[in-house]
């Protein structure tokens, strides 16, 4: 799966962009990638609850809202009862994450915990056991653009061995960094959904760039079965 992250379009014309990566079903975007940021969790700001209201209204991308917040056990559940298809959250700013992966999961939405690149995943894997996804950072949450950092894929190994063997049903997903240089390592560690935001809308043609990706990622992991993986 391919998620474009909207971080990197423009956000006056937010419609449009959604539309430039919807393309063919199953051709384009699997999922539009949305980072709420608060400016406190992280040093920077984005959008919140009403821009993705909108957002829902106009693209039939499912979104996938990545929330770089404090007090996500207080504001995430807003987001599922709006109609995210996956709302994430922060192992660092949750206090009960067990608790909110229910609460998303009973509002609708699937329950995604995020680890920054220096959060180990050991000690969450028990909690991982209530969540749908898990969001890998490649970069220190907060901009796009930067430099993809491979040492995470360490957790991702880890989860996919975790998953493979029936210990996790966590769908493993990358942030930041992820490019036509770095996307097929992922791929090869075990990502099923790759979040790309520059790579994507900083292309010509968005909708090719996620084209592009995809095949990178057939191409570089031949022996896993996409054709028969869930969306
Ligand atoms: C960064 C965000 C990412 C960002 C990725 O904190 O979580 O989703 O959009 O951007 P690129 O793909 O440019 O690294
Ligand atoms: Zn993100």
């Amino acid at each position: 799966m391919i998620a474009p992250s909207i971080l990197s379009a423009d956000f006056a014309r937010l419609a449009d962009e959604a539309a430039a990566v919807t393309g063919v079903p199953g051709r384009g975007a699997d999922w539009l990638h949305v980072d709420v940021m608060d400016g406190h969790f992280v040093p920077n700001l984005t959008l919140g609850l009403p821009v993705v209201e909108s957002l829902l209204r106009a693209t039939p991308l499912p979104l996938d809202c990545h929330l770089m917040i404090d007090d996500p056990d207080r504001w995430a559940v807003g987001y599922a009862e709006a109609g995210a298809h996956n709302v994430t959250v922060h192992v660092e700013a949750a206090r009960d994450p067990v608790a909110l992966a229910k609460d998303l999961q009973a509002a609708g939405a699937l329950a995604g915990l995020s680890v920054k690149p220096g959060t180990p995943l050991e000690p969450h894997v028990e909690t991982l056991r209530h969540y749908d996804t898990l969001l890998v950072m490649s970069v220190e949450p907060g901009f796009g653009g930067q430099r993809f950092m491979p040492e995470v894929l360490d957790k991702v190994r880890t989860a996919r061995r975790l998953v493979d063997t029936g210990h996790l049903k966590v769908l493993v997903e990358i942030d930041g960094g992820i490019n036509a240089d770095t996307i097929e390592a992922a791929a090869e560690a075990g990502v099923d959904c790759f979040v790309a935001g520059s790579a994507v809308y900083g292309a010509d043609e968005p909708a090719a760039a996620v084209a592009a990706l995809r095949e990178q990622v057939v191409a570089a992991t031949p022996a896993r079965d996409w054709a028969g993986a869930a969306r």
